[in-house]
């Protein structure tokens, strides 16, 4: 797989940030490709490039290792992703004071540019998307353990200016292979289960099968899981 996507590539840009970050940008494949990091999950000998099969191409978004310089970026996403849900009378997945306001909301996105593995989705270099993964479910949360290794969607937004593109879904697809890529076979979240379970609906619609249903205080989550070995 690595060979034969080795293969095909024919012009490579090779980009290093502090964080991760080896990415491999070329013009084939009619835009947007592969990056690959090397974070405290990815078992993958550091020297080599691997080409990954996140197909991101469609509107051109790349998804790349995020840092704590991200971090203002990804509270504006929440903030505007509470005021949408809020526009669509939900009040109660995320209450409706804007995430940057809450108390430890801004200590909790830094947390998970820093402590966890964060994924950056750009469109034309701007951000446009987020995704945390860790090893496992927050601590807060009535989320049963599993008795294998696993990782776990910590945090999912997309900047709602560009909802319909597919940001989320292309954040998961890295999520499975950024979990493949480590040697891990489980990959679970968990989200909201209100409303009409049309989040729920969206995770079922990105490969994830419901398993454990939960109330945190009064409010319904749903774990999800899916394999991807
Ligand atoms: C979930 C999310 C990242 C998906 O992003 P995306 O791939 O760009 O997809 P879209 O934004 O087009 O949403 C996909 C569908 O899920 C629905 N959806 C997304 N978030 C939802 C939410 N919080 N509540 C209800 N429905 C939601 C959208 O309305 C859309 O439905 P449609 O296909 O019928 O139009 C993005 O919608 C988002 O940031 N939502 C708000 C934050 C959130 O709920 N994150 C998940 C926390 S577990």
């Amino acid at each position: 797989m690595v060979e034969h996507l080795a293969a095909r590539v024919t012009s490579a840009l090779i980009l290093y940030s502090t964080n991760v970050v080896l990415s491999i940008v070329t013009p084939e494949a009619g835009g947007t490709w592969s990056r690959y990091g090397r974070d405290g999950f990815a078992r993958d000998p550091p020297d080599s490039a691997y080409a990954s099969a996140v197909n991101v191409t469609t509107h051109g978004i790349r998804i790349r290792p995020g840092s704590l310089a991200d971090a203002p970026a990804i509270l504006d996403m929440l903030d505007s992703a509470v005021a949408w849900m809020n526009g669509r009378g939900n009040t109660e997945q995320w209450g409706t004071t804007p995430y940057s306001q809450k108390p430890g909301g801004v200590a909790r996105v830094e947390r998970y540019t820093t402590e966890n593995a964060p994924y950056i989705a750009e469109l034309d270099g701007k951000p446009v998307g987020a995704l945390v993964l860790d090893s496992g479910p927050s601590p807060q949360m009535p989320i049963a353990p599993v008795e294998e290794p696993e990782r776990y969607v910590r945090l999912l937004v997309s900047d709602r200016r560009y909802a319909g593109l597919g940001i989320g879904a292309a954040l998961l697809a890295h999520a499975a292979e950024e979990t493949r890529r480590a040697g891990v076979e489980l990959l679970r979240v968990d989200c909201w289960a209100g409303g009409g379970g049309e989040l729920v609906a969206f995770y079922e619609r990105n490969g994830f099968n419901p398993t454990d249903r939960f109330l945190s205080g009064d409010w319904p989550g749903q774990a999800l899981a899916r394999r991807v070995g």
